[in-house]
């Protein structure tokens, strides 16, 4: 039997697609609050007894339920905030968005490794053409967006400092989890979403859900043709990880342009440790970054030297408790 760490990689496919097929099914739903055995499962979900046994014996397997003496099956509490379909960092929607995205790119990367990337894109749609594809593809990618953020930005809006900034700039801010959050901790901002056409239909139902209409709104543009309207604060959350530090500092160029004097851009992205040796998911993204977009992950110093190249000073990094972080700088 092969080391754990070599197990875990050579079957983790089996591990991704049992947790997107229980959470899809409803599985994780049904036993967040309960203990059942497979058949109590079954009956109420109407579901295949022999199948959902398998993939609740592999969920076992794996750590990620567990199962008492009576054959009961449960989510161990320490996962429950994860596999809660209802909490606000359910993995769900990122999972469905791997199963279903991720998985029909991750091949190029095979012709990658012999072609050269921009060779084999080349003969490719651009990625958000893909994801916006259709509106159920652009639903289900901006809730996956939502799943990933709006929690984290309840730490970063507080860790960015901004009382006393009167707008807030998000480009590329998908439906707005990141300007709901920031709007929530800071009395007195205003936020506008910088996004493309796509989009403005789910800010719409944001601004509606939230009661935000005289704080949210939001601007077409495309922020690789486009100047940035002129701001206090100019925000990218998993922005300049999907592209190139070429690309990243026209954006971060535009940036400067945009903010006011004594303004700040706010970079809020995963971080690789110094030595690139981790952590785990930055290591993940970063060769999805390669396959579902042009970017790559960064190390704090890294960002901070493309945003002192755009003129921004006294940069500084502020880390959250989870995986996300935020790379801060201002311009003099
Ligand atoms: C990875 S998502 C990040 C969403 C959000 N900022 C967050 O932190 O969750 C990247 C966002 O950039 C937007 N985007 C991609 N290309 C764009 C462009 N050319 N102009 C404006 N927005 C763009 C996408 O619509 C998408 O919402």
């Amino acid at each position: 039997m092969p080391p754990s760490a070599l197990e875990k990689a050579v079957y983790g496919v089996y591990a991704t697609t049992a947790v997107h097929l229980a959470d899809k099914h409803g599985v994780f739903g049904y036993l967040i609050d309960r203990e059942a055995s497979t058949d109590k499962v079954a009956s109420e979900l109407g579901l295949d007894q022999d199948s959902l046994d398998r993939l609740l014996v592999l969920l076992d397997s794996f750590g990620i339920i567990e199962r008492n003496e009576h054959g009961a099956y449960r989510i161990p509490a320490e996962l429950a905030p994860f596999l809660d379909p209802e909490s606000p960092r359910s993995v769900g929607g990122f999972v469905s968005h791997v199963m279903n995205s991720t998985l029909d790119r991750l091949p190029q990367l095979d012709a990658y490794l012999t072609d050269g990337k921009s060779a084999v894109d080349a003969a490719l749609p651009a990625p958000f053409d893909v994801m916006y594809g259709t509106p159920e593809l652009t639903g289900k990618f901006l809730e996956a967006m939502w799943q990933l953020t709006y929690d984290v930005s309840r730490e970063l809006a507080p860790l960015a400092g901004l009382a006393g900034v009167r707008h807030l700039l998000d480009v590329g801010g998908a439906s707005g989890p990141f300007c709901v959050a920031a709007l929530e901790s800071t009395p007195g901002l205003r936020a506008t979403v910088f996004e493309l056409p796509e989009v403005g239909p789910y800010v719409a139902d944001t601004v509606a859900r939230h009661q935000l209409q005289d704080r949210l709104d939001f601007v077409v543009g495309d922020f690789h043709r486009d100047e940035f309207p002129p701001t206090e604060c100019v925000a990218f959350g998993y922005v300049l990880s999907g592209w190139t530090d070429e690309i990243g500092l026209q954006l971060l160029h535009k940036a400067y342009r945009a903010c006011a004097d004594g303004g700040r851009v706010l970079i809020m992205d995963r971080l690789f440790d110094h030595d690139r040796r981790g952590p785990l998911p930055t290591a993940v993204m970063n060769l999805s970054m390669h396959v579902e977009a042009k970017g790559r992950h960064r190390t704090a110093a890294e960002y901070i030297g493309l945003l002192e190249t755009a003129g921004f000073v006294d940069c500084d990094v502020r880390r959250s408790s989870q995986d996300k972080h935020l790379v801060i700088g201002f311009k003099k």
